[in-house]
């Protein structure tokens, strides 16, 4: 029986999973630092054409208004702000990511809409609560990135993946996923998306936000709060469809998960088309991140 850190190398090694630009993460570990330097930031994008050229497509999309036309990264990065330009950057990369393999067991708009709905729902509650975590400008991320675990198994287990999908599941009236991906794959998929976003080197509150997405009480002192608030929105959208990743949960909220954030329960109809109104944002990224609709090449 291997160990569960055996396991983890196991799959991140002998499967050789790919990594994201190495853009994304560079600005993602330098955000501890002080307020970065516009003309550092730019270099750092401008090492990667690719995100770079996407970037300046989404900046002058619609959705930044097009009455402004931005050149370059410089002056993207002067006029959105560096906050703003790492989002894009991260979820420009994730959609790079994703779209450069095989879809026939994740949607790509089903699983981008629901990792773009976590995001945004965990900045709307955290600035309405406004007391979830220090680290509220790492909370897009953690949402944008929780479920890659699905993404995953679908691509480097996909006969396990598809065997406990749980519609396929008819023989065990045990429908919780976390339980079915232990049993059958020994690790369940926020314990492999932590591993793997430890191995890229993205900050432990990012790793541990995604690690303990499924089971809140369960996370250190340190980031209880950040894990009860992405337990609740996941469980929102799930909830209201918005996206979805095969867990086959309905996302029932205990009036207890609204209370433990300091929330009353009439936030969910507050919240709800908030989230819903930033869900063309993900057809954009999609679409500018090289999504056609078609099945990807492999
Ligand atoms: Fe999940
Ligand atoms: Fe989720």
């Amino acid at each position: 029986m291997l160990t569960l850190p055996e396991l983890i190398d196991q799959l991140l090694n002998v499967r050789q999973l790919p990594t994201i630009s190495s853009v994304a993460l560079v600005l993602e570990q330098s955000l501890n630092e002080e307020e970065p330097e516009i003309q550092r930031i730019s270099r750092i994008i401008s090492e990667d054409p690719a995100i770079t050229s996407m970037v300046l497509k989404l900046a002058n999309s619609a959705l930044y208004g097009a009455r402004r036309t931005f050149s370059s990264i410089q002056d993207a990065v002067m006029r959105l702000g560096f906050q703003e330009i790492r989002k894009m950057v991260m979820a420009l990369a994730i959609v790079e990511y994703l779209v450069n393999k095989n879809f026939d067991m994740i949607d790509p708009p089903q699983f981008f809409s629901h990792s773009i709905g976590v995001a945004s729902g965990m900045e709307l509650i955290n600035s309405t609560a406004g007391m979830v975590t220090e680290n509220s400008n790492q909370l897009y991320v953690i949402g944008l990135l929780h479920d890659l675990g699905r993404w995953v198994t679908a691509n480097y287990l996909p006969e396990v993946h598809q065997h406990i999908m749980p519609e396929n599941n008819t023989e065990s009236e045990n429908k919780d996923i976390i339980k079915l991906e232990r049993q059958n794959i020994g690790l369940d998929h926020a314990q492999i998306a932590a591993a793997l976003l430890e191995r890229w080197g993205l900050p432990l509150t990012i790793v541990q936000g995604v690690r303990f997405h499924h089971e809140p009480d369960a996370a250190p002192e340190a980031t209880k709060k950040l894990s009860r608030l992405i337990y609740l929105v996941d469980n929102l959208c799930m909830k209201h469809k918005i996206g979805e990743v095969g867990e086959g949960l309905d996302g029932q909220i205990p009036e207890t998960a609204w209370k433990r954030l300091g929330l009353s329960p009439d936030a969910e109809e507050r919240i709800l088309p908030q989230i819903k109104a930033v869900l063309e944002h993900s057809e954009v990224l999609l679409s500018i991140g090289g999504y056609r609709g078609e099945k990807a090449r492999q």
